[in-house]
């Protein structure tokens, strides 16, 4: 089955916003595989953001993420990346649909409260940046009235 890493950014964490962040994905049917409030040093925020370093707002975003304890999660699910990113809704809180969470939470690009991966191959990148262990693979059952 599919998984994807799901990061609840620090605004959202002070926020007060994880229990409804979590249940969201819960209630659509996904499975919570990992889980961790993390407070994470500049090198592994450069690092997770690695692919952006050439962009204007690099530093900002990187600073953004160092500002407080973030919570790290995997989820797991039938296409669980492309639906996780639809129930985040777009980057930009403006262009978010109402109903999404940045859509119901945030209003800036720069505080857009969760980050959620954009492609299986990056889920599987970050996954082993954020959670290196493994603990993300224990066998959970199937729950036979959201899979057939
Ligand atoms: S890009 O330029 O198309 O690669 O950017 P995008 O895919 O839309 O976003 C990648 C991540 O960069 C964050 N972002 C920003 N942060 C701060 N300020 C500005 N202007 C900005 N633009 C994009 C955006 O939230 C994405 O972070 P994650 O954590 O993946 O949501």
């Amino acid at each position: 089955m599919e998984q994807t890493f799901i990061m609840i950014k620090p605004d959202g964490v002070q926020r007060g916003l994880v229990s409804e962040i979590i249940s969201t994905f819960e209630k659509k049917g996904f499975y919570l595989k990992g889980l961790k409030l993390i407070s994470v040093e500049r090198p592994f925020a450069e690092k997770h953001y690695e692919d952006l370093s050439s962009k204007p707002f690099f530093e900002g975003l990187v600073e953004y993420i160092i500002s407080g304890p973030v919570v790290a999660m995997v989820w797991e699910g039938k296409n669980v990346v492309a639906t996780g990113r639809k129930i985040i809704g777009a980057t930009n809180p403006s262009a978010s649909d109402p109903g999404t969470l940045r859509g119901s939470f945030a209003v800036e690009i720069g505080r857009n409260v969760i980050h959620g991966s954009d492609s299986v191959e990056s889920a599987k990148k970050e996954i082993a940046l954020w959670f290196p262990d493994g603990t993300v693979n224990w066998q959970n059952s199937l729950h036979p009235w959201i899979y057939e």
